[in-house]
């Protein structure tokens, strides 16, 4: 153990989740239901027409009626930050009705109690993979501009409720997503398959205003309010050094820069707008979109778990596994169990690329590894000996902490699933990235009972240490 770290003083530690993912109790306290409720395979089939018994994330990890234990549990490991998402459906049950549902701004009211009760600083995600049904299959999501007027309302409204005792808040998850994973995140029902590009940059556009919009109006109510954007942050990397190589890096990279750029920058890049007119996308933008453009975030935050490599070789042109975003396998790196590519090194590269680019400070809100863990018994005390864990989670960090060398700014780290929860892309309780192993099952089955792992004590000492013990 060294005994000086990179990490500054008041560096935000902790752990993130998702409502749909650890809630559960989908259709109590007069919530409506979510895309999730019908996704019962995640991204790997399409939805159902109602919630079947086969979705995991119908009951998740009970989250709804453990929180205050689980909220225990993070202060035990010194947690100083905990992000969560607050459900759209449980405060606009439709999404488009003129009354919040009480009952479910009072749960994120006793959430927010018992964070407060143990000191740990709240970072909420506005909207996280979970667009009101109603919205999805009447509006087709965020195809339809009106989306920005219910999303509005809906900011409006937790913000004028909570804005006084959340001072971090994220407008979308993972919003470069939406030209990947339609329905997932951007509540768009019509099939992937039936929609065009332009549709695709008509929807992310919205979003994009949305997002905007949430930052004024968070602003408007207590200018404290840091507001950040999300972005699903994957190096690229040439296959070979053929210049051809480099260009598709370039394009792959634009793709998703274009977000953050829009975000800090307050309007759409050159590079952008040349990608438009040659695809012959024409977008529906208004003056007023413009101006709430210039309404930038404060902070940029990402989720990180792999890098990829580009070709601009057609015959080349494999995609890698388990990832959303495209991209050719790199022959240099191992993967998880789930196929996602182990990249350490990678984070340090994508946050100096994203503070050079940006200035804005970061905040790692998502990174972790998704495995298969084994319930054993260690001197009767039940337990997961979840070293891979500990190894993926500490050489991220190290080089998190190399960039923060490199002078980036970096507000926090959140590991993604502190407590094991129901995965996003396929849905499943067997694909575990917690410090806490929740017994529950694939086929449903289990306790719901909650265990230390063995990463548990390691991230303790690790928010103990602020990262010195790494
Ligand atoms: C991110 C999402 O893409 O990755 C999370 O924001 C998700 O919601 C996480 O859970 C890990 O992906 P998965 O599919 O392993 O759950």
């Amino acid at each position: 153990m060294t005994s000086t770290t990179p990490f500054p003083p008041g560096f935000l530690w902790g752990g993130a989740t998702a409502a749909n993912q650890i809630e559960g109790a989908y259709d109590q306290g007069g919530k409506g239901l979510s895309i999730q409720d019908v996704m019962p395979k995640g991204i790997a089939a399409p939805p159902t027409q109602e919630p079947t018994p086969d979705n995991l994330k119908l009951e998740a990890i009970d989250f709804y009626h453990r929180y205050a234990d689980d909220i225990a549990l993070f202060a035990e490991m010194g947690f100083k930050v905990f992000r969560f998402s607050i459900a759209w459906s449980r405060i606009f049950p439709l999404g488009d009705e003129a009354e919040p549902n009480e009952e479910g701004l009072a749960f994120y009211d006793r959430v927010l109690d018992e964070l407060e009760k143990h000191g740990i600083e709240p970072l909420i995600t506005l909207s996280h993979y979970e667009t009101p049904l109603h919205l999805a299959r009447t509006y087709d999501g965020w195809r339809s501009r009106k989306l920005i007027g219910f999303y509005e309302k809906y900011v409006r409204t937790v913000l004028e409720r909570y804005g006084s005792r959340v001072t971090y808040w994220l407008t979308f998850n993972e919003i470069n997503s939406v030209l990947h994973a339609p329905l997932l995140s951007g509540g768009i029902a019509t099939p992937p398959e039936e929609l065009s590009k332009g549709e695709l940059y008509q929807a992310a556009h919205y979003e994009l205003v949305a997002s905007a919009a949430a930052t004024r109006i968070a602003h408007e109510i207590n200018p404290d309010i840091k507001v950040g954007c999300m972005l699903i942050a994957i190096p690229v990397y040439p296959l070979t050094p053929d210049p051809a190589d480099a260009l598709a890096v370039q394009a792959a990279q634009h793709d998703n820069y274009f977000f953050g750029d829009i975000h800090t920058r307050g309007a759409y890049p050159g590079y952008a707008l040349r990608f438009l007119r040659e695809q012959g996308i024409e977008l529906d933008i208004t003056d007023e979109d413009r101006e709430t453009f210039t309404h930038s975030v404060d902070f940029v935050s990402f989720s990180y778990y792999m890098s990829v490599c580009q070709t601009g070789d057609p015959a080349k042109q494999a995609a890698g596994e388990g990832n959303i975003l495209g991209g050719v396998p790199n022959p240099h790196l191992p993967a998880s169990q789930w196929g996602w590519q182990i990249d350490p090194v990678g984070l340090r590269i994508i946050a100096n690329d994203f503070w050079d680019r940006w200035r804005k400070p970061l905040f790692v809100v998502e990174n972790g590894l998704g495995a298969r863990d084994e319930l054993v018994e260690v001197d009767g005390v039940r337990t997961v000996l979840d070293d891979y864990r500990i190894d993926y989670l500490n050489d991220h960090l190290v080089q998190l902490g190399e960039a923060i060398e490199d002078g980036v700014e970096v507000l926090g780290y959140t590991t993604w699933g502190p407590i094991d929860l129901v995965s996003a892309s396929t849905a499943q309780m067997s694909k575990r990235y917690g410090f806490i192993y929740v017994d529950r099952h694939d086929d449903g089955s289990g306790s719901l009972e909650r265990y230390r792992k063995k990463s548990f004590d390691w991230y303790a000492q690790v928010i103990a240490s602020n990262g010195a013990s790494l």
